[in-house]
């Protein structure tokens, strides 16, 4: 598929004598609780990580202080990178879980908070009882969320079943019922490793392949995040398109935990829906901006064997980040994009001194080099490629002013 050059320039304006870009970026997953090891995975791939650094480090989250601390932190740090929405996981704890959908609203961010279902496969000192005890909670933290957001119009909630090898075949079925009675989005991972493919053939032997899982239960959906989709059969990517599945893109995460890398534009040109997800801690880094040129760099990755046409160009990239994510959490109608009407989520990016070089090094800048003699589309690569948060000068959600630094003048 085509996409067209000016959909891809949609998603930002250029304020051309402040030197300015506003821009608004949708990280479609990432693991709030997971946050503290964010750059902490060593060597090691799926299976093993989980046990090593990740169950133990999400079991800690039954202590609420500590939990108020860390997604404090966390919904601070993606506001700085100008995340103005985020699907996140939580824990299996509820208080925390609700905890988490509190410190989103009062900070501003708007997000999906998913309780995490884990029935099986997973340690004794962190996994839901039974079926009917994950049903309960999830309920508590979709009642808690209804009552901080009546008709979640900052915060929703999200069902969240971790991936098919921690749930049952009882679990999983009654969580898509659930999804179908309540219509709330649900968002899990698909296809992220190859062993975690091989675990869930033997576990769901009934099955043809891992998206058929999903879809037995009544989990593949229009309304449904998959995160990674790295090795998806034709024959998958087939079934998630029948369904309007949406899929969430984690390069850093797939580089980092060595899982593969995705076939995006593959993905594109069959028509799925693809947003990026930061995927903390698979992924090392909360920056949506970071995630972009990861992207980019994977696409290049994939045309060393597939040929250039894998590649991504830096607007596709942040069509991806931007529009595209707000696809694939179901509200392109409001955010994503700047049209008349939507909802006004936006960070103002600062690239820099007008006249740039010859008044010498602009501090403000970080490391973007502006010297005024760029066009405007090499000053946004320039950004991408060589940008941070210091450059994330003021971050609106809902027409809020969420984040600003020193220098934004309001
Ligand atoms: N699969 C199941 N749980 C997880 C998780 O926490 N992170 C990632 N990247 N994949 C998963
Ligand atoms: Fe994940």
């Amino acid at each position: 598929m085509a996409l067209q050059k000016t959909v891809y320039m949609g998603p930002y304006i250029h304020c051309k004598n402040l030197n300015n870009l506003d821009i608004c970026p949708n990280d479609t997953h990432i693991h709030a609780s997971q946050y503290p090891n964010a750059g902490v995975f060593g060597k090691s791939t799926l299976l093993d990580w989980l046990n090593t650094y990740t169950f133990p480090l999400e079991s800690s989250f039954k202590d609420l202080e500590r939990a108020a601390r860390i997604y404090n932190r966390v919904v601070a740090r993606t506001l700085s990178h100008g995340t103005t929405t985020a699907a996140y996981y939580a824990t299996v704890h509820v208080p925390a879980t609700n905890l988490l959908a509190d410190i989103c609203k009062s900070r501003g961010q708007r997000a999906f908070v998913g309780r995490v279902c884990m029935d099986r496969l997973s340690p004794d000192y962190y996994q839901d009882e039974s079926t009917e005890s994950a049903v309960r909670d999830t309920q508590a933290c979709i009642d808690h969320i209804k009552r901080i957001d009546s008709d979640f119009a900052l915060i929703s909630p999200i069902i969240t079943p971790r991936f098919a090898p921690s749930c049952t075949d009882e679990t999983l079925a009654a969580l898509g019922k659930l999804h179908h009675d309540t219509n709330i989005p649900c968002q899990t991972h698909i296809s992220e490793n190859r062993k975690e493919i091989d675990l869930v053939k033997s576990l769901f032997p009934a099955s043809d392949s891992y998206a058929q899982v999903y879809d037995t239960a009544g989990l593949l959906t229009p309304k449904t995040i998959l995160a990674h989709a790295v090795h998806l059969t034709p024959a998958e990517r087939h079934l998630i398109k029948t369904r309007d599945a949406k899929i969430s893109h984690c390069p850093a995460s797939n580089t980092a935990i060595t899982s593969g890398r995705a076939k995006v534009r593959t993905m594109l040109d069959e028509g799925l829906t693809v947003g990026l997800g930061t995927d903390v801690s698979g992924g090392y880094t909360s920056s949506m901006l970071t995630e972009t040129r990861e992207a980019i760099f994977v696409s290049r990755h994939v045309a060393m064997d597939e040929g250039d046409e894998a590649k991504l160009s830096v607007e596709e990239a942040l069509y991806l980040a931007t529009r595209g994510g707000a696809k694939v959490v179901g509200l392109e109608e409001r955010i994503g994009g700047f049209e008349v009407g939507m909802d006004w989520d936006a960070q103002m990016v600062r690239l820099g001194a007008v006249g740039g070089a010859e008044e010498g090094l602009d501090e403000r800048a970080g490391l973007v080099e502006v010297f005024g003699e760029e066009t405007w589309e090499e000053k946004v690569a320039k950004w991408v490629y060589t940008g941070d948060d210091r450059n994330t000068i003021a971050v609106w959600v809902k027409g809020r002013l969420v984040h600003s630094r020193e220098g934004f003048e309001g």
